[in-house]
């Protein structure tokens, strides 16, 4: 069965101070995931909690509403086949030092409490957290392959 999936994925803000939004965004668009909503912001204490609700009351929960608010995040919607379990591969597990060699957490972070990107564990939660992040008009899922834009360049020269 087809299961075109979309998730959320931020490059936290320790990712964006360290110069490597490209190098993060670029991760998921070589696996061949389509991006279909990006911006920059600051995140909200509104949104850092309601983010984050699952932990709340945990002992890092403090610490990470502060770690998720300390400076812009890139937030984006990606969408693809299986795209929440495959994106969370790519990251990796949560501890650095844990997370499969070649991931962008094991290749780029050191610590849990700084590990540079989020994913969405679920599709259910991908739906929630991309509802907190974005409107249903900043997602563009119109697109063409260079095939087509290709034809319709050479149909248009006559
Ligand atoms: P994320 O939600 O950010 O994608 O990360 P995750 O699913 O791999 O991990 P999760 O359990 O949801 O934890 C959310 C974020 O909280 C920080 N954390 N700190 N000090 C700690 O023990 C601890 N545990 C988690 C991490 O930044 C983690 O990504
Ligand atoms: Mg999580």
């Amino acid at each position: 069965m087809h299961t075109e999936e979309r998730t959320f994925i931020a490059v936290k803000p320790d990712g964006v101070q360290r110069g490597l939004i490209g190098e993060i965004i670029k991760r998921f668009e070589t696996k061949g995931y389509k991006v279909i909503g990006l911006k920059m912001l600051q995140v909200t204490d509104e949104q850092a909690r309601a983010h984050y609700a699952e932990h709340e009351g945990k002992p890092f929960y403090p610490r990470l509403l502060k770690y998720i608010q300390s400076g812009p995040i890139v937030a984006m919607v990606i969408q693809g086949y299986n795209a929440v379990a495959g994106a969370r591969h790519l990251m990796g597990a949560t501890d650095p030092n844990q997370a499969e060699a070649g991931t962008i957490r094991a290749s780029f972070a050191q610590v849990k409490e700084y590990n540079i990107v989020h994913g969405s564990d679920s599709v259910e939660s991908a739906q929630r957290e991309i509802g907190i992040y974005f409107n249903e008009n900043e997602l563009f899922t119109e697109g063409k392959c260079m095939s087509e834009l290709v034809v319709e360049s050479l149909d248009a020269e006559g």
